[in-house]
């Protein structure tokens, strides 16, 4: 007979042996296609480009600093290229994706073998597609575990359940991209939001579909949420139940309890959610949060169902329906951004001293129309949009290839530090002149090492309103936010340079202001630009090239032998 101590050391070897497994099984090879599946909604039924047939995508899994290879097979009919954000890829921009910016797009017929390095990052990211409006319906969440052997810095929940919020239209994506890049206007409102891929219950021909989670009572659930939407920062909430955010953007907050959250496009966040409620069914529900109602949006609520297992009441009484925030309530929307702190292990890094200061404004703009065209835009022009006044025009050739081969002609250096222009950002009105930018290709070059900050100052140019700025190969802290102009004397004074949230998308407010520190550290090609898809469609965007440093570790991968051609 065994003792029970005999029985105890084999049974950690066998889970020792199945972490082994499952860790092996993490760093495998993944086969992608990107192809189009048929799918209905809100009662009519179109094809979208999905990746293995899915909408949401597949989850990637992975422990903290493993290596994943993903091979993206594009089966569907556009060049596409796949990005996994908030991966910081050390040294290797290679299989970062933006399209034009690292990569050029996998053709149809093409596959690219893309590796994806992770390093602090711990909690939910996300991937999605990085080419024209594809990034509508293939995305997917990032799960990264804590190293086998260590732990959540909070108790392990009983489940993990993703939390996919998502926009849907009705018409063909690419139809509306185009129609709206051809004629200068707004692209249409979508007609839905959905949670995991469901509108949910407030919808037309929903209802059978909504998504539900089967919960027991008195246990702790992680919810993963992820905002895949396109254009839309939205507030999110469960009825009856407060949400306890643990992490951000993939990285650990202090804990808050809060009865809702503000996502921004691009952002993450982790929040138990512990069923401490009479047995039911309570409703989970996402709607905008629009800073400025003078510009359109969608103004629809999508819901999801937590319910109890063993509520004899379920389905006979109608979910409870929790708070949301008003449409329009800044307050309530930063009120919660700026409740989040980070927990110590997330603080060490914080930029104290400078290297690099630059201030860039975020703008929508218009363009004057071309020739004999009509345009839908204010007055007749064509919406545009800048950083430091420079809508960023996409080159032929990605710019990683560009620098890294030495190709001439593709772009060029010294995006400004400053804003061209100085005036009153946040004012009512403005002369007509303000409002055109210059076009161009400019990218900002920054040392091995340096340590920077950006503020970025929203300006009122055309409509303001709240934009979510990402940046690729980097989290930054978020060391302070505020509202009218930036005071370069005065508003540093308050910068918290102790606990700031370390994130990868930051959401400058509407009439306001926002500044992040980062230590460039990651050589290669950085994308930077504001995560509302129309905004970067209209050119709110610009790129970093961090050179390399002094040693070997320092500096950029090799290219994969795969590179999709341009
Ligand atoms: Cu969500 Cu440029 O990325
Ligand atoms: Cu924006």
């Amino acid at each position: 007979m065994w003792s029970a101590k005999k029985w105890k050391s084999a049974l950690q070897a066998l889970s020792f042996l199945l972490v082994l497994f499952l860790h092996r099984q993490a760093s495998a090879d993944y086969n992608w296609v990107v192809k189009e599946s048929t799918y209905t909604r809100l009662c009519s039924t179109k094809s979208i480009l999905t990746v293995n047939g899915k909408f949401p995508g597949p989850v990637l899994r992975a422990y903290a600093g493993d290596t994943v290879y993903v091979n993206v097979h594009n089966r569907g009919r556009y060049n596409i290229t796949i990005h996994w954000h908030g991966v910081k890829q050390p040294r290797n921009p290679w299989s970062d994706g933006p399209e034009y910016i690292t990569q050029c797009g996998i053709q149809p017929g093409g596959s690219f073998r893309q590796k994806i390095i992770f390093s602090i990052e711990e909690g939910t990211l996300w991937w999605h597609a990085h080419s024209d409006w594809s990034r509508a319906t293939v995305h997917g969440p990032i799960f990264v575990y804590p190293k086998p052997g260590t732990s959540y810095p909070f108790p392990k929940p009983h489940a993990e359940v993703p939390i996919i919020l998502g926009e849907w239209w009705k018409s063909d994506v690419m139809e509306v991209l185009d129609e709206f890049v051809r004629t200068g206007g707004t692209p249409n409102v979508s007609d839905a939001y959905t949670i995991n891929g469901q509108p949910g219950d407030l919808y037309p021909c929903s209802k059978s579909e909504t998504f539900k989670l089967s919960v027991d009572q008195n246990k702790t659930h992680l919810l993963r949420i992820v905002n895949a939407a396109m254009n839309s920062i939205l507030f999110f909430s469960v009825a009856n139940h407060n949400l306890t955010v643990v992490a951000a953007d993939a990285a650990y907050t202090a804990p808050i309890s809060t009865p809702y959250i503000t996502i921004s496009p691009g952002q993450t966040i982790d929040a138990l959610l512990f069923t401490d409620q009479q047995p039911g069914s309570y409703y989970m529900a996402a709607r905008a949060y629009q800073g400025n109602l003078a510009i359109g949006f969608d103004n629809t609520t999508t819901t999801s169902i937590v319910e109890y297992k063993d509520g004899n009441g379920n389905g006979k009484t109608p979910p409870l329906f929790p708070y949301l925030p008003y449409y329009n309530n800044t307050n309530a929307a930063f009120g919660f951004f700026n409740s989040l702190k980070s927990l110590a292990i997330n603080q060490t890094d914080v930029v104290k001293t400078t290297t690099t200061r630059m201030v860039s404004t975020v703008s929508v703009n218009t363009l004057p129309c071309l020739g004999n065209q009509t345009c839908e835009g204010p007055n007749g022009t064509r919406l545009a949009a800048s950083m430091n006044n420079i809508s960023f025009v996409d080159p032929r050739v990605d710019i990683l290839q560009a620098y890294y081969y030495y190709i001439k002609g593709v772009y060029k250096e010294g995006f400004p530090d400053f804003p061209p222009l100085i005036f009153n950002f946040t004012a009512e009105d403005f002369p007509l002149i303000l409002e055109i930018p210059e076009r161009d290709t400019k990218v900002k070059v920054l040392e091995y090492g340096s340590d920077v900050e950006i503020v970025f100052q929203n300006t009122n140019l055309v409509a303001g309103i709240d934009h979510p700025m990402h940046l690729h190969g980097h989290s930054f802290h978020i060391v302070g936010t505020g509202f009218g102009n930036f005071d370069v004397k005065k508003d540093p004074l308050s910068f918290n340079l102790v606990d700031p949230p370390l994130r990868n998308t930051v959401t400058v407010p509407l009439s306001g202001w926002a500044a992040i520190r980062f230590k460039a550290r990651n050589p290669g090609v950085w994308y930077l630009h504001c995560h509302l898809e129309r905004h970067l469609t209209w050119g709110m965007h610009t790129v970093f090239i961090v050179k390399n440093g002094k040693h070997p570790n320092e500096t950029l991968l090799p290219p994969p032998p795969d590179m999709p051609p341009c």
